[in-house]
């Protein structure tokens, strides 16, 4: 029997952190034969000099982008750029053929007032409407036989997953408050006063109380599940950790809920990446995994539930999703390359 044939994958922005992490599970996916990572800062270098975790991988090699050769030899092709870069990019190659998945926001958000309110403006926005939003655990069934997928926000994916099982049967009474914890690598590899050691290592403050920019797509997301509302806000803090998102989501109920747990498990039974737990997650559990951990709670009084997600923001959060929403968009297996556990303690 003749073996299927291997996808050829390429990372564009692959010296960045989220870039770094799809060579790492892209270079061990069953289904990927070639994979090539493109970067104009490192052009040149090996994948290991600036990934350490990738330097078993010898022949690994930084490559100058070229967009367009990229998407023509590639079946799939990531984008890890910063927030604006994709949209150009996603232009220039608006006839390819190959699976475009964009990890940055320029492509998650339909409501173009919406997008730019929060982003400023778009050049390309025409063509947000050929997204399909790969919330992997929630959309598996829209993303079958998708092109072109906008993968969500690390804070949207721990506050989407959170919600929907309450938001989509209308439980919800109000607005939801979700008071989220976040490791410095949320904002990339490049060094910035709020991620520098100093300033970070022992560490807690809150930032974006004016509105974080993922609200606009969690905004959007429950807005599809429920025909609008209920309004969503984001509270954002930043932690002495390097990865991973502890998310608490405060839930006002608009009829009562006797058993939040239950919802959750006939929400996720059966998802491969959702584990609902009978107690409160912890971090560690999930970090350097595509596992998202859950618990719920009725607050005292019955009138709110309580419902903590913890991720890694980097893999559920992104690069693990990215994988999980390419394997369900070409039919593969939705684990494949993603079935490993984390080191704990880490
Ligand atoms: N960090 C997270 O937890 C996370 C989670 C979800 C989504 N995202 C999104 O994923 C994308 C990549 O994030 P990241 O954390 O990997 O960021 P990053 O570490 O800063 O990497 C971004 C990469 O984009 C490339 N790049 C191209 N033009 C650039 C420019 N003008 N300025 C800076 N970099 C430029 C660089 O790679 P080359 O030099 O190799 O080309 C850079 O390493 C962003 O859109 C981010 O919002 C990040």
């Amino acid at each position: 029997v003749a073996a299927e044939p291997r996808l050829n994958v390429a990372v564009l922005g692959a010296s960045g952190f989220v870039g770094g992490e799809l060579l790492r599970l892209l270079s061990r996916h069953p289904d990927v034969g070639v994979v090539r990572g493109f970067s104009e800062s490192h052009a040149g270098n090996a994948w290991g000099a600036v990934h350490p975790v990738l330097d078993h991988l010898d022949g690994g090699r930084f490559e100058e982008p070229n967009p367009r050769a990229a998407a023509a030899w590639a079946d799939v092709l990531f984008l890890a750029l910063p927030h604006g870069r994709s949209q150009g990019v996603v232009r220039e190659l608006a006839a390819a053929d190959c699976l475009l998945v964009d990890l940055a926001a320029d492509f998650r958000i339909h409501d173009r007032e919406r997008y730019e309110r929060t982003y400023g403006p778009h050049e390309a926005f025409e063509l947000a409407a050929g997204f399909v939003y790969g919330l992997a655990d929630v959309a598996a069934e829209r993303l079958a036989g998708a092109r072109r997928i906008a993968v969500p926000g690390c804070f949207a994916t721990a506050a989407l997953l959170a919600l929907h099982p309450f938001a989509s049967r209308g439980v919800v009474g109000g607005e939801a408050v979700c008071f989220a914890v976040t490791g410095s690598s949320g904002a990339g590899a490049e060094p910035g006063r709020s991620t520098h050691h100093p300033f970070r290592a022992h560490n807690f403050f809150a930032y974006a109380l004016g509105g974080h920019r993922h609200e606009v797509e969690i905004e959007e997301e429950v807005g599809r599940w429920t025909g609008g509302g209920p309004p969503c806000r984001l509270l954002t803090h930043s932690a002495p950790l390097v990865r991973g998102i502890h998310l608490t989501a405060r839930l006002p109920l608009r009829e009562p809920c006797a058993d939040p747990l239950a919802l959750l498990c006939q929400a996720y039974g059966g998802r491969p990446f959702m584990r609902v737990l009978d107690r409160p997650p912890e971090l560690a559990a999930v970090v350097g995994t595509n596992f998202c951990h859950l618990h719920a709670a009725l607050a005292p009084g019955g009138r709110e539930v309580i419902v903590l997600s913890v991720i890694d923001n980097l893999v559920k959060g992104a690069a693990g999703q990215a994988v999980q929403a390419m394997n369900l968009a070409l039919g593969l297996g939705e684990t494949a390359g993603l079935e490993f556990p984390g080191v704990y303690p880490c």
